[in-house]
């Protein structure tokens, strides 16, 4: 995406911490991770499954319910820190699917089965932005024709069970932007479908955000994905951020042994077919009452006795602008 003129920050989310409280102990679940998100800029937040990306994002929206709680942090959004907000205020519902809105990974969970496809897109136009039935009516067409549902006009009355599954996700989409969110938080948006569907729905997606000049949360495990369409990239690991940066400099120098693990594991475009990927050993560690040290730790290549020893690294400043990677062994420079 191309656009000129400058960009002006639209979310800075500061320090946040987001726990649930089990029956075993307390699962930190967000673990203290600032991130920023400019107007118009498509931003990746890419880690494995379990290490806080629907957290931090449900969060950032207050949708975080029992037994789990916001536990500090704050939420910058056009000035305001939202998280001063109570959930179910009227300015909280009004940022929600207002402002910012959500694609969430499970279009069958998120759409509603008793609602028809058109009422859930027209409800969103008469609550934010005033619309009456009609010209609310007339709007969800062209969206659902946007987003390239076939008759669109007919299958307004249609209820989701008379979709597939990728007709579904085109519907979120449309819902999604709906109402020219600033920001477009999409969690795994195409994870469910297959690769072709995948492609064609994340451009897809860009383009209805484009049109309305929004940003975009791109959330995924899939490295390979986001380094396609994002500007910035935070990297997640058991509710931290261990690297950030601009993606060209995380795609070409990735810093982190974690980040170096995810290109290993994932397809490249610039690199000859065949080459053989390597998962990374191990898995993500259990939440709850973690070590201080690195949590990447017990599966890291690089790790020395100082690692072991010592409480997680904080970010420091690598090369590239921006960049930054919690690791002790990049410390003084990379690879020093
Ligand atoms: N409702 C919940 N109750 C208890 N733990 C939860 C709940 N929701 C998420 N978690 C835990 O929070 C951590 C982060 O989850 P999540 O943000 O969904 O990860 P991701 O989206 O990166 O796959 C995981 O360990 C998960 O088990
Ligand atoms: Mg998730």
């Amino acid at each position: 995406m191309c656009e000129a003129g400058p960009r002006g920050r639209m979310l800075e989310v500061e320090d946040l911490y987001t726990e649930f409280k089990i029956d075993q102990g307390i699962v930190h679940a967000v673990n203290g991770i600032s991130y920023a998100v400019d107007e118009r800029e498509i931003v990746g937040m890419v880690g494995e499954s379990g290490c806080g990306k629907t957290v931090s994002q449900l969060s950032v929206m207050q949708l975080i319910r029992r037994p789990g709680r916001i536990a500090g942090g704050k939420v910058w959004f056009e000035g305001v820190n939202l998280l001063e907000y109570r959930p179910n205020s009227p300015e909280m519902r009004a940022i929600r699917g207002g402002k910012i809105s959500m694609i969430f990974q499970e279009p069958m969970t998120s759409l509603n089965p008793t609602l028809t496809i058109g009422r859930q897109i027209t409800e969103s136009l008469e609550l934010h932005l005033g619309m009456n039935k009609k010209e609310a009516r007339a709007r969800a067409i062209e969206l659902l024709d946007q987003v390239g549902i076939p008759s669109a006009a007919s299958r307004l009355d249609d209820y989701p069970h008379q979709f597939s599954g990728g007709m579904r996700q085109r519907v979120m989409i449309a819902i999604g932007v709906a109402c020219e969110p600033k920001m477009v938080i999409a969690d795994e948006p195409t994870t469910a479908l297959d690769c072709t569907t995948q492609a064609q729905l994340l451009e897809l997606m860009l383009a209805t955000i484009d049109r309305c000049q929004g940003a975009l949360v791109l959330v995924t495990h899939n490295l390979g994905v986001v380094a396609r369409y994002a500007q910035r990239l935070y990297i997640m690991y058991a509710g931290k951020i261990v690297e950030e940066g601009r993606c060209r400099d995380i795609f070409y120098r990735p810093s982190h042994p974690y980040t170096i693990g995810l290109l290993n594991s994932v397809p490249r475009l610039d690199e000859a077919k065949g080459k053989r990927l390597v998962p990374i050993w191990g898995t993500p560690p259990n939440l709850i009452d973690p070590p201080a040290r690195c949590a990447f730790y017990p599966r890291c290549p690089e790790r020395t006795e100082r690692c072991r020893v010592e409480p997680w690294p904080e970010l420091k400043p690598v090369e590239g602008e921006g960049h930054l990677v919690r690791c002790y062994m990049r410390e003084g420079g990379r690879g020093a």
